[in-house]
């Protein structure tokens, strides 16, 4: 990465995880909040050091953008942190809803990664994506966040295979609960309680984040599993 400050770009920079990683990536990296909510990043991007915002609704009629800002430049780390949670019977999810849950969980990422892969490949960078633990099991009514995680799984893999040779690092971060907006739509879905200090911490999510990148040049962290020490 040279001497230069490092390059990030944090997409769903407003949601739980993602604000957290912006807060403790803020100090020593340049960032870039993306997300869909404008004023929301600039509110954010104005309380910090180094940081920029970049427009996008990933399931908008748009979708992804064919360009990256022009003052971009080159970047050292993508981190998919955006998701769409939705809960639904098979019976009763409509088509609509299956794509808006693909076009956030999966296609956001694909179409994301595409376009920053040349430059993430001249930085030799990392992909960082956040799944979740969701993929082990297929719970009743999360057939549509289910299936987008486990395609998501699938994508990371490939996409880990194929730029092995370019030098590109990409890893999945499975969490647990994660005390976010995310998480009190989960349970108000359950009908039980939200109950923050049972789940992880969106700062713990960051902290592995951060563990991630740290590996040593010869270390490819593919996988990161993190369940909250809680038990039922
Ligand atoms: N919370 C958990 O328990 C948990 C557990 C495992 C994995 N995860 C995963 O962690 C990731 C982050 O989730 P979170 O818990 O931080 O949830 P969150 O607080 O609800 O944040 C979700 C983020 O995704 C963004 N987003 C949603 N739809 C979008 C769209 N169409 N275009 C652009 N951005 C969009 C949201 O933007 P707005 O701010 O504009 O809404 C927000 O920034 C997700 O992939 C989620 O599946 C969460």
């Amino acid at each position: 990465m040279g001497g230069r400050r490092p390059v990030a770009v944090v997409v769903g920079a407003t949601g739980g995880i993602g604000r957290a990683v912006v807060e403790l990536f803020a100090r020593d990296h340049t960032l870039w909040l993306a997300g869909r909510d404008e004023t929301a990043l600039k509110t954010m991007a104005s309380t910090l050091p180094e940081a920029f915002c970049w427009q996008l609704d990933l399931s908008g009629d748009e979708g992804v953008p064919l360009e990256p800002p022009q003052d971009l430049g080159e970047v050292d780390v993508l981190l998919h942190c955006a998701g769409a949670f939705e809960q639904g019977t098979v019976l009763d999810m409509s088509e609509r809803r299956w794509r808006e849950v693909f076009a956030v969980n999966l296609f956001g990422v694909v179409e994301l990664t595409r376009l920053l892969l040349p430059g993430l490949r001249r930085t030799r960078g990392r992909v960082i994506v956040v799944n979740s633990t969701v993929v082990t099991r297929s719970p009743a009514g999360r057939s549509a966040y289910a299936a987008s995680k486990q395609a998501l799984r699938v994508f990371t893999e490939a996409l880990h295979q194929e730029e092995l040779n370019h030098g590109v690092r990409v890893t999945s971060i499975y969490p647990g609960r994660v005390a976010t907006e995310m998480q009190r739509t989960v349970r108000r879905r359950e009908g039980g309680p939200f109950e923050p200090e049972r789940y992880l911490a969106p700062a713990t999510v960051a902290k592995a984040v951060r563990a991630v990148l740290a590996a040593p040049a010869d270390a490819h962290l593919t996988e990161f599993v993190l369940e909250p020490t809680w038990r039922r």
